[in-house]
């Protein structure tokens, strides 16, 4: 039994000024023209798990225009443990720092870090297609999704981690040279950094298996195989000592880089600049070097690996968010994709402004028709 949304409802969210939709376990396809609110749909489903939903966007950016201010979504999900109630929402005195929204699950109110216990998801957005040849952040957050959805532990270093390094490059700019104010900060990198390192790695290990072992059992299939590795100070590191030895080395090589980073302004080395690389497995050539949509069909397969790789950890399927796919993909991909989906028994959302293309996964699907902030079916 996949995770999955059993109704969902909107208050005030983007272009929708109330919106409700009943739904059973299958995949989703949302049909609309251009600007209709499919995405929308996407984005308030995303925000029932942690974070700031798949276009990481403000929270007052997605209360709708000439509303309340602020906005509510309220979802009933099916878990493997029942049916769960989660509700989300921002007020206009929420907070304007990104803290500001209010979750409730189950009837008691949580901390959004708490959705990651409940609702584990994953998403490809057009926004993610200059993945391979764009900067190593949005790789990394994209590995870090990962990690935290199978490690939820690992969001404590993670902002650890970024609080300690934060504060170390405001001492630069203080112009602080006091060395005990350094210690304490670089000691807490070290410790979350390993930490951090060490939950990545795993993640690529498992993630690597299981792409190994999928190519073992189906061949080829229209998704090239990714062959995955992860280039960083720490990741080296950990390959050659213990985490207890990997821990002092960055502390030492913090401190040693200090006058360095005072000169940058910031912290050269860590974690923080990581990336993880993606080799084209059939065509073995680097991601970035491959046609468009060659990238497509590899990040497809990689986001998919993804969902699979938690379902096996979990033994529940994630919600699969897939904005604009179809419409990329040749008829091939196309069906190769909705097979996936169906073999994987995911509640999948997908959007297109073509039913046509959807017709393939005939009763297998709930098909609905949305229309500038109007969801029927
Ligand atoms: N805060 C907001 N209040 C009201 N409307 C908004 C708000 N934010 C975005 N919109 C509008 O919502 C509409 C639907 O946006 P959405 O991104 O969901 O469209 P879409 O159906 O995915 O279209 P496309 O096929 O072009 O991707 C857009 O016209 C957008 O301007
Ligand atoms: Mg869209």
């Amino acid at each position: 039994m996949p995770l999955s949304i059993r109704t969902l409802k909107l208050t005030d969210f983007r272009n929708y000024a109330a919106a409700r939709l009943d739904l059973d376990a299958r995949p989703v396809v949302l049909v609309g023209e251009n600007g209709s609110g499919k995405t929308n749909l996407l984005e308030a489903v995303s925000l029932l798990g942690p974070g700031h939903g798949l276009r990481g966007r403000p929270y007052a950016e997605l209360a709708r225009n000439d509303g309340s201010g602020g906005f509510a979504i309220a979802a009933t999900v099916r878990t493997p443990h029942g049916e769960l109630d989660i509700g989300t929402g921002y007020g206009p005195g929420a907070g304007e720092d990104g803290a500001g929204r209010t979750v409730r699950i189950a009837g008691k109110d949580r901390g959004a870090g708490a959705l990651g216990e409940y609702v584990k998801q994953v998403f490809l957005i057009p926004a993610m297609d200059g993945l391979f040849t764009g900067g190593g952040s949005e790789r990394r957050r994209f590995l870090d999704r990962l990690v935290v959805a199978i490690a939820p532990g690992i969001r404590t270093s993670l902002n650890r981690y970024d609080r300690a390094m934060r504060q170390r490059n405001r001492l630069f700019q203080m112009r602080e040279y006091s060395p005990a104010l350094f210690e304490g900060l670089e000691e807490q990198m070290a410790e979350a950094g390993v930490a951090i390192a060490a939950a990545r790695l795993d993640a690529v290990e498992r993630l690597a298996a299981l792409i190994e072992d999928r190519l073992a059992a189906q061949g080829q299939t229209p998704f090239p195989h990714a062959v995955l590795s992860l280039h960083g100070t720490l990741e080296a590191d950990l390959a050659m000592r213990s985490a207890t030895e990997a821990e002092d080395a960055f502390r030492i090589l913090l401190e040693a880089g200090r006058e360095r980073d005072r000169a940058a302004a910031r912290t050269l080395e860590g974690p923080h600049r990581s990336d993880l690389l993606v080799v084209h497995g059939p065509k073995n050539a680097p991601a970035a070097i491959c046609s468009s949509g060659e990238q497509k069909a590899l990040l497809l397969g990689l986001v998919l690996a993804k969902a699979e790789l938690i379902k096996t950890m979990d033994g529940i399927a994630p919600l699969v968010l897939l904005d604009e796919v179809a419409a990329h993909l040749d008829e091939t991909r196309r069906r190769a994709l909705f097979d996936e989906i169906l073999r994987l028994e995911v509640q999948a959302w997908m959007t297109g402004t073509d039913k046509e293309l959807f017709s393939p996964l005939a009763q297998d699907a709930q098909i609905l028709d949305v229309n500038r902030g109007i969801i029927g079916s």
